[in-house]
């Protein structure tokens, strides 16, 4: 089985127009609005990160968007299709198309490695266990953790474990994955590894990227386009290209964000 050929076809064949349309979105916590008449699209193969300050709310979209927090209205659509108007089968057939890379890894740590990955294959997939044996291995290798399966996430480093979870991200070969803050806590050199790693699979599969980060250099070295959340205005306070942003912006907000500290005041 050769899953690269299984993720170009899926890849080519999507549809054009964009991936993700977020249309007036609100999302609360009870009575605590949170984001208020949130709205951006995100291109097929587009890699958009979401920025601003804590608390702001960064991580409330991301789990609206992934179907972990009900909106208090608006509308959310993946390749044109309504997430919230979709029946439960419908819903489920989009949430396969996802893979989601959480702030803590959220690795099982009583399960191997192997197990970990194999998890999402046997929630959503008939494959039989040599076939999953299979996958797993193959997706260890495309992050470049070949061998680890019988290894549990505690004797992994910081980096490793990361890799490890995009490998249970990308099993089901998805056409979106969703990142929370996937380089931090880790070193500079292990976190650019990971930047390159997620470039490379954004550019062998033409997967779309949404990832929250507040690393400069991820920003620079990988975003498309960035939006900037802030959290008195609870919603989008700049949308653009972050080199573009950086040097035309004259709001000090957006400036503070984009530019480290020697370059602001220039
Ligand atoms: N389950 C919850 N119930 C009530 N309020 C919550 C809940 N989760 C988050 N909040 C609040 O919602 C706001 C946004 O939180 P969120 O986690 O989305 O911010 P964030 O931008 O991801 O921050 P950080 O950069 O620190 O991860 C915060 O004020 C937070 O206290
Ligand atoms: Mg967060």
């Amino acid at each position: 089985m050769k899953l690269s050929d299984n993720s170009k076809l899926q890849s080519d064949s999507a549809t054009q127009g964009p991936a993700i349309e977020v249309e007036n979105l609100t999302c609360a916590y009870g009575d605590k609005t949170i984001l208020k008449d949130v709205s951006f699209s995100v291109k097929e193969r587009e890699i958009l990160f979401i920025i601003g300050g804590s608390g702001c709310g960064k991580s409330t979209l991301l789990r609206c968007m992934i179907g972990l927090l009900a909106p208090k209205s608006g509308e959310i659509r993946y390749f044109g299709k309504s997430f919230l108007k979709a029946s439960q089968e419908e819903q489920r057939d989009i949430l396969k198309s996802f893979g989601v890379l959480y702030q803590s890894n959220a690795l099982w740590s009583s399960m191997t490695i192997a197990e970990n990955i194999a998890l999402p294959l046997e929630q959503y997939t008939t494959h039989s266990k040599e076939e999953i044996a299979e996958i797993v291995a193959l997706k260890l290798e495309q992050v470049g953790l070949p061998g680890v399966q019988e290894l549990y996430p505690r004797e992994l480093s910081g980096g490793m474990k990361k890799r490890a979870a995009l490998a249970r991200a990308l099993a089901l070969d998805p056409k979106i994955v969703f990142f929370d803050e996937p380089t931090s806590g880790l070193d500079p050199v292990t976190a650019r590894g990971m930047d390159d790693l997620i470039l490379e699979v954004s550019k062998i599969f033409g997967t779309t990227m949404v990832i929250v980060s507040h690393e400069l250099s991820s920003i620079f070295s990988l975003a498309h386009r960035v939006i900037l959340l802030d959290g008195e205005v609870q919603g989008i306070i700049a949308d653009g290209e972050p080199k573009k942003l950086a040097a035309e912006s004259h709001n000090e907000q957006i400036r503070n964000f984009l530019l480290p500290g020697q370059l602001r005041s220039l």
